[in-house]
This record gives structure tokens, C-alpha cells and sequence, in this order.
């Protein structure tokens, strides 16, 4: 939601903000905009629509500074327009700030500020801010700006800028990251760490209610009363390269692709199949104390939620624990029974996503256990939780999920393995069993890969049809949500996934020939039963695809079309059956001309409620 980025040095600093947003666009694309200091003037440049439009008009009129901050918009108050893009200044001009995030109170606050006979230009609640601090700004913008988020409600990561103190930029953040690049003569501030990695590998990750003071020769930060406080540096080994489309033509392509290596980075040194053993440093969560769990909630939203659908199953069978599932912004508004026995375990990729937050945050006032399954580091999920693991998936650009999914199963199987050898749930063959189907698992990926060109022909015959079923059952019920997912966020298709046992209870009315079926139908204990489903939903005439194990070509037949995927375990399955679903639906978007890596409306980190 919404991406900034700010740089003082001595390049070309216009150049170093666009850049760095290019690789923030994922975070909204409705508008984009940068202000730079150039001779003691404040001068804006923005433009409705993606960063292209802002390029052409950065060549048009391009402006020479070394200081400068930019933002590419995710529209919230005000529709997507010139006057709603940022930066925002206040009435002189002299102030302009960029700000991603929400002001709650600015309803409130911009009436007051009209009464003061203050002029607004835009929709925003982010110009209030700019307004207020015009209001306190008495020679000193460090305070107008502290002043100001005394007065404010809601979340923010903010930079500010003041024609008559050239050398600085005020930042600060509540409830939405934002972290300051070090360099040598230079600084930089971004909401995330792409922007920052062509520049530097050193950064401090600002906590709730830091203000910076960003210099080119230091930083300073203090908490909201104005206190000196200090944070951390950290060293991110990311390969920048990681954030490059690397030859690919989309980057949900090439995140697809990816898998076979961000599975195994996510295993790697924490899976040991001679031994049958698993070791997850990150979880300070002692023997004692696990078996003292009473139930485990998983929350999250989206394609995470559908991570801990599947986790479900290997947290009960594996570790015997009952484990429920819940989406983040239902979790946080009902009373769940939570207490110190209860291990709340959140899931999600940025680890910025605001109703995940709002429930860890929930789970911590009753005392619950917690522990964040995140893939960006440093993120507040990763900072708030009292255990973190992370999926060592590299950054995820594009929009729709893909290898943070398939990299959060393996994080959540290996923890579940590693509570059953805690509490002694497993015995050691069975352990042993386990873990090796998972480290089988990158090379049945790199197989299923290989059929990208025969999945291509498939969506061929697809692409023109205009609302798609996705089956189901066990374990793949949740493989089964995420392909509709996919489909239907990158090609804005209707796609519903459905448990294929629940079909003859109503949605078997939906189905004739005109509503393609994509079945999962591998080896499993419920294997019968999910074909015979299949041929209930056939015999109503639906056209069906099914996701089949190589040894089950004697079913061929039974289906319009199969693809054949590598046997395994059952329990380990849905890491397989969604690969062949993430690039059906890549290829579908691409054939109907879709902005695969940035579909409408959409955004990648969900800081908003
Ligand atoms: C779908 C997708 C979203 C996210 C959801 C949660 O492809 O990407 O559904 O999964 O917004 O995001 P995180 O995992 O960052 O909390």
C-alpha cells in the first residue's frame, strides 16, 4: 500500500527515488510522484497511472538535485489524480512530505486547519499532515514534524522536506515500515528493502514511533517525546539481482520458476533426512512449554491463509495438536478464547499485512504463545513476534503470491515436524519418512517445471472462457482456493475452488459446458472419492482438467485433459498441485493481455485494514 522512497547525497537524486521506486511499484501503481530541492525551491513532478507516465514526465522537465523523496500511490481517500498524487506541500510551498499509511483523525484535523483559513488542493488525509506541520514549523522541521504526529491518529511512514533546511529529511513511521539505507556521504529511506539494495546492504529497520533526522554524514532517530534512541544496523545478504526480472518477461514468472531453489533455501540447514532430525533455531519455544499448548491459531489473509489451511493437517497429524484457521480481519473483531496456553502463529510474506498485525497484536495482550512466519525481514511481524522463522525466499515482486506460498508449507511442515520431536509425536521412521519427502520436493518441482510449454496449450483452450471450478479435497481443498485465487487475481476471471465433497450440496447447479473443472485428483486417501466427484461434476458436462500423479495414466481417459505431476506423500502433496495452478494461471492472464505483475486494484503489502 502505497510505496516511498528519499535519498540526500551527492548523485542525481531524482534518478536514485525513481529507480528505487520502479522496484516499489509492486506497492501501488494508481499514481506516482517525486519532489526535489533545486535552488532553494521546492519542485514536484507527478503523474496519474504507473511510473511510466511519471518517466516521460521526469524527461520532459527534469529537475537537478541531490536531495529529493517520491511515492507511487494505492489510492485510499481520494481517487487515483494529479491533485491526490504526492508529494503534498502545504499552502506556501515550502513543506512537502510523502506519506504512506492512513490518518484516521484527518476529517477532524482538516476542519480545524480550515478554520485557520488553510487551503486544501487535494483529497488526501496525507495533506493535513503537511498543513500541520506548516502550522508548528518555527525554524526547526524535526519539531514541527514531532509536533505534528502528536496530534495524529492512524499509521504512518512519512518523509518531509523544507525549502529553508536543505541538508536534512525528516522521516518517521507508525504501523507500516520504513527503513533507512546507509551509505558513505549519502543516505537513503525506503518502505522496503529492494529499493535500497543497488545502493547499500546496510540498513536500520525504524520501530513504531521513531522520527529520523537523515543527513548525507549521519542519521539521528528519537522516539515521539524527542528522546535519542538507538537501532540497530543490520547487513541484508539479498541478492540484488533477486529483485530483477533476470530474462524473464514477468516477474510472477520468474518467481514461479524460482521455487525449486527458494523451497530448498527455505530447508536448507534445518532439515537433516539422514537423521530424521529438524532444527529450527529461531523457536525459543521449549519442550515444556509446547506440550503445554492447548490449541494453535493460525492467522493470516490471502494466499498465507491458504499456507495455514494446509498447515492445519501436519499440525494435528504430526504434533497432535488441535489447530484452528482464521482469517486475520475475522480473528481480530470476534472474541477468540486466547490465553498463555494458546500458540497464535501468524503467516505472512511482507509481515506488514495491518489485520495479521492487529492479531498477533491481540494474541500478545492475552498472553498467547506467538510465533511469525514472514519472508521480509525486519518487518514488523518478524520484530513484534517472540519467535520468528523465516522463509528464505529472496523478495517476492510480483503481486499475485507465488514462492512465498510453496516457501511458507515448507516453513510450517518443518515446524511442525520439529513440535512432533518436541512433544514426541512422531516416532523416528516416521520422522525420517517425512523429512525426505520434503527434501524431494525442489526436484518434483523443477519436473512439473518442465511441463510450462504443455500448460501454455491448456490455457490456450481456456483463456476464453469466463468463470472456472477448482476442486479439491484434504489437503488439496486449500490448493484448490489458491488456483482460484490466482486465476482470478491475474486475469479477473470468476474462479471458485471448492471442496469437491460439498459440491452436491448446492454449486453442482452452476456446472454445464460452458464452466471449465480444474480437479486435483492425486494419490491420496481420498483418492476414490474426489474421482467420483469428478464424474458427478462430468456428468453435468463441465469440461475437466485434472492435476494427476505420472502413475495415474489409466484415469487419463476419464479426463478432457490430465497434467501429470511426480507422486508423493499425500501430506506433502499441495506443494506439487499448486505449481501446475500458479502457471495455468499466469499463462491465462498473459494470453488475455493482463498486467500480470501488477493486476488492478490491487497491491502487494496491505497495510490498511
Ligand atoms: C495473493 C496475495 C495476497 C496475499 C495477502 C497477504 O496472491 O498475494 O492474497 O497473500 O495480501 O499478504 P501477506 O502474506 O504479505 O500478509
Amino acid at each position: 500500500m502505497c510505496g516511498i522512497v528519499g535519498y540526500i547525497g551527492s548523485k542525481d537524486a531524482v534518478n536514485v527515488v525513481f529507480k528505487g521506486l520502479e522496484k516499489l511499484e509492486y506497492r501501488g501503481y494508481d499514481s506516482a510522484g517525486i519532489a526535489a530541492l533545486c535552488e532553494n525551491e521546492i519542485c514536484i513532478r507527478r503523474s496519474v497511472g504507473k511510473l511510466a507516465n511519471l518517466k516521460k514526465n521526469l524527461l520532459a522537465n527534469h529537475i537537478h538535485s541531490n536531495t529529493a523523496i517520491g511515492h507511487t500511490r494505492w489510492a485510499t481517500h481520494g481517487k487515483p489524480s494529479e491533485e491526490n498524487a504526492h508529494p503534498h506541500t502545504d499552502s506556501q510551498n515550502n513543506i512537502v512530505i510523502v506519506h504512506n499509511g492512513i490518518i484516521e483523525n484527518y476529517i477532524e484535523l482538516k476542519n480545524d486547519l480550515h478554520k485557520e483559513g488553510r487551503l486544501f488542493k487535494s483529497e488526501t488525509d496525507t495533506e493535513v499532515l503537511a498543513h500541520l506541520i506548516e502550522r508548528y514549523y518555527d525554524g526547526d522541521l524535526f519539531c514541527a514534524v514531532q509536533k505534528t504526529l502528536s496530534k495524529v491518529r492512524g499509521s504512518y511512514a512519512l518523509c518531509v522536506l523544507c525549502k529553508h533546511e536543505p541538508d536534512k529529511i525528516i522521516c518517521a513511521r507508525k504501523e507500516v515500515p520504513l527503513i533507512l539505507g546507509i551509505g558513505t556521504g549519502e543516505n537513503f529511506i525506503a518502505s522496503d528493502i529492494p529499493a535500497l539494495l543497488p545502493y547499500t546492504r546496510d540498513m536500520v529497520f525504524l520501530e513504531n514511533g521513531d522520527i529520523a533526522q537523515v543527513n548525507r554524514e549521519k542519521i539521528a532517530i528519537s522516539d515521539i517525546l524527542g528522546k535519542e534512541v538507538q537501532r540497530e544496523k543490520k547487513h541484508i545478504l539479498w541478492d540484488a539481482l533477486q529483485a530483477e526480472k533476470d530474462g524473464y518477461k514477468h516477474f510472477m514468472l520468474k518467481e514461479i520458476f524460482e521455487q525449486p531453489r527458494s523451497v530448498e533455501d527455505t530447508f536448507r540447514g534445518r532439515i537433516y533426512p539422514n537423521e530424521g532430525k529438524v532444527y529450527i533455531e529461531e523457536i525459543k519455544l521449549s519442550a515444556a512449554e509446547l506440550k503445554k499448548i492447548s490449541k494453535i491459531y493460525i492467522v493470516a489473509c490471502g494466499t498465507s491463509y491458504h499456507a495455514g489451511l494446509t498447515a492445519k493437517f501436519w499440525f494435528e497429524k504430526f504434533a497432535k495438536i488441535p489447530t484452528e484457521v482464521e482469517i486475520a480481519s475475522e480473528f481480530r473483531y470476534r472474541e477468540p478464547i486466547l490465553d498463555k496456553n494458546v500458540l497464535v502463529l501468524v503467516i505472512s510474506q511482507s509481515g506488514e499485512t495491518a489485520d495479521t498485525l492487529a492479531a498477533l497484536r491481540l494474541a500478545k495482550e492475552n498472553n498467547c504463545q506467538t510465533i511469525a512466519v514472514c519472508n521480509s525481514i525486519g518487518s514488523s511481524m518478524s520484530r513484534e513476534s517472540a519467535n520468528t522463522i523465516y522463509t528464505h525466499c529472496g523478495p517476492e515482486i510480483g503481486v499475485a503470491s507465488t514462492k512465498a506460498f510453496t516457501g511458507q508449507l515448507c516453513a510450517l511442515y518443518i515446524l511442525a515436524l520439529d513440535f512432533a520431536e518436541k512433544k514426541g509425536t512422531l516416532c523416528e521412521s516416521e520422522s525420517c519418512k517425512y523429512i525426505v519427502q520434503l527434501w524431494e520436493i525442489p526436484l518434483k518441482i523443477s519436473a512439473i517445471l518442465k511441463k510450462s510449454e504443455y500448460i501454455l496449450k491448456i490455457a490456450k483452450e481456456l483463456a476464453h472462457k469466463k468463470t472456472f471450478l477448482f476442486l479439491g479435497r484434504h489437503l488439496n481443498y486449500s490448493a484448490a482456493l489458491e488456483g482460484a485465487l490466482k486465476l482470478k487475481e491475474i486475469s479477473y476471471l470468476h474462479a471458485e475452488g471448492y471442496a469437491a465433497g460439498e459440491m452436491k450440496h448446492g454449486p453442482i447447479a452452476l456446472i454445464d459446458e460452458n464452466m471449465p473443472i480444474i480437479a486435483i485428483a492425486v494419490k491420496s486417501r481420498v483418492y476414490e472419492k474426489i474421482i467420483s466427484n469428478i464424474e458427478e461434476a462430468k456428468a453435468r458436462g463441465g469440461a475437466v482438467i485434472a492435476i494427476v500423479n505420472d502413475c495415474c495414466k489409466e484415469v487419463e481417459e476419464k479426463f478432457s485433459k490430465t497434467i501429470c505431476i511426480p507422486e508423493s506423500d499425500d501430506i506433502i502433496s499441495p506443494m506439487l498441485t499448486i505449481i501446475p495452478l500458479q502457471l495455468l494461471a499466469y499463462y491465462i492472464s498473459t494470453i488475455l493481455g493482463c498486467d500480470v505483475d501488477q493486476p488492478r486494484n490491487l497491491a502487494k503489502s496491505v497495510t490498511v485494514e
